[in-house]
């Protein structure tokens, strides 16, 4: 698809969202839609892309990064207005224009491809993808004549009765040829309800000068559903989520309800994990195989080895080993790291902290920032007290170093290699390998002070 350049017009303010964000970077499953429809343009394998920004320019730029021509369209004066504004940039020997819009993001690269192949076949100046809906309501009318030619394409304010019965629509979404384009952008005029240069227009250009125009219909009208409000835009979203479960499963992802697990484009799950109700795995999120994910987990920006269970937990930007137990409970926080084997059980909070292998922490804990070493056991309460209201100090325990229940350990501050810290304490300094620390308070036993209490009052 060498001779091909795409544009993606996302210029628009997406007025019906009433949203201080542009309408394009609005998100479904983890995207700003313009993402989604790149993604499908470079999987049909089309290398050049431009992108026609307006409003928002900055932001859009900002978020899709290098890798696109951008053409500012300084003024939103519609769809034929934007495509008249990268005329410049469009190569000298290209052939042939893919046009589409940024607000449909479920459009597929298999459709975009047949739509190319189709165009090229047929040898027509234009060819529109068009959709038969149910409900075509706001969208653009497709008119065909006798021979099934596209003669024209009527927008919505624009339509009599008669045409507004019409089924057919455009889904915003064309093959030009280039040179035939760039005459008729030339014709456009803002003569219509709106006001606005349709890009629609030069369909009937095309007829008046005897160029074919043809009619390719999309297999299913879902995918080239334009967002223009938040309840397409939930809808969408729904209809995308469909499509994610829908390939894990076939790939040997055991979702149990697929209607209530929530996984972002781009997620990689293995083979024979098993994802529990209400997990929601977002960003660039990696799970092994063997793994059981949920119920109620949420797993944001993080990698999970194999054969690891995570149950009603929030794991984010951490890295997670092969067979770990995880939760109920836990709250792993960035900079996470734990090794194979590694168990972090209720209550505990985790935070920028690595920990090796066949470490435990089993119940109500707060580690941060703490290096912990392998076959360390974190017993019940203990708390790393990490800040001292300006900085943040590092804890260390070595290999084998057994924290007793209930112990502060305040750093900066190392316990040993097998050095056993007595439940209770409070550890201000370096405990040193093989030893016992025990910093508390000793119990006094009085005895027979109860019952002389009680006798007084
Ligand atoms: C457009 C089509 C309509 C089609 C529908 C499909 C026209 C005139 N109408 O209508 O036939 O059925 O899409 O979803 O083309 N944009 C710009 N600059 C502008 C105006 C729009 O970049 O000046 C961008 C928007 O960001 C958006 C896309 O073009 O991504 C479509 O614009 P929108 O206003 O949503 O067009 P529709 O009214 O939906
Ligand atoms: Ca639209």
């Amino acid at each position: 698809m060498s001779q091909i350049t795409a544009i993606v017009l996302a210029a628009g303010k997406g007025t019906r969202m009433k949203s201080s964000k542009a309408k394009v970077l609005h998100s479904l499953a983890g995207k700003p839609m313009v993402e989604h429809v790149l993604d499908a343009v470079k999987k049909a394998g089309i290398e050049q892309q431009i992108v026609v920004v307006g409003h928002q320019a900055e932001e859009v730029k900002a978020h899709l990064g290098d890798g696109y021509t951008y053409v500012l369209q300084e003024k939103q004066l519609g769809t034929g207005h934007a495509v008249k504004q990268t005329t410049n940039a469009w190569p000298s020997h290209g052939r042939t224009l893919l046009i589409l819009c940024g607000d449909t993001p479920l459009v597929t690269a298999e459709t975009l491809e047949k739509l190319v192949s189709y165009h090229h076949h047929h040898e027509a100046v234009c060819t529109v993808l068009t959709a038969v809906v149910p409900d075509p309501t706001g969208y653009g009318r497709i008119i065909r004549n006798q021979q099934g030619h596209v003669t024209a394409i009527v927008e919505e304010k624009d339509a009599t009765d008669a045409q507004k019965e019409i089924k057919e629509i455009n889904t915003g979404c064309y093959c030009f040829d280039q040179n035939r384009l760039a005459e008729a952008l030339e014709q456009l005029s803002p003569a219509n309800a709106q006001g606005e240069y349709y890009l629609t227009d030069v369909i009937s250009f095309f007829q008046q000068q005897g160029h074919v125009v043809a009619g390719v219909e999309v297999r299913d009208f879902r995918e080239l559903q334009g967002i223009n409000n938040r309840s397409q835009l939930a809808q969408a979203e729904a209809i995308l989520r469909e499509r994610i479960n829908e390939a894990l499963m076939l790939s040997g992802v055991t979702i149990v309800s697929p209607h209530n697990t929530y996984i972002d484009a781009g997620v990689q799950v293995g083979r024979d994990t098993v994802i529990m109700p209400n997990t929601h795995l977002r960003g660039n999120t990696k799970i092994g195989e063997n793994c059981e994910i949920g119920p109620d987990t949420t797993i944001i920006n993080s990698s999970v080895g194999s054969g690891t269970v995570i149950n009603n937990s929030v794991i984010k930007e951490s890295n997670i080993g092969n067979n770990c137990t995880i939760g109920p409970f836990s709250y792993l926080r960035p900079g996470t790291r734990l090794a194979d084997n590694v168990k972090i059980g209720d209550f505990v909070e985790v935070k920028k902290s690595v920990i090796g292998k066949g470490s435990k922490i089993p119940h109500l804990t707060y580690i941060g920032d703490a290096e912990i070493e392998e076959q360390v056991n974190v017993g019940a309460g203990t708390i790393t007290c990490n800040y001292d209201g300006k900085n943040k100090w590092k804890t260390v325990l070595k290999k084998g170093a057994f924290i007793g229940s209930n112990t502060n350990l305040v750093a900066p501050v190392t316990v040993g290699d097998n050095a056993v810290v007595g439940a209770g304490s409070t550890i201000t300094k370096d405990v040193p390998a093989d030893s016992l620390a025990v910093a508390r308070e000793r119990q006094r036993n009085i005895l027979g002070w109860a019952t002389k209490n009680k006798k007084e009052t």
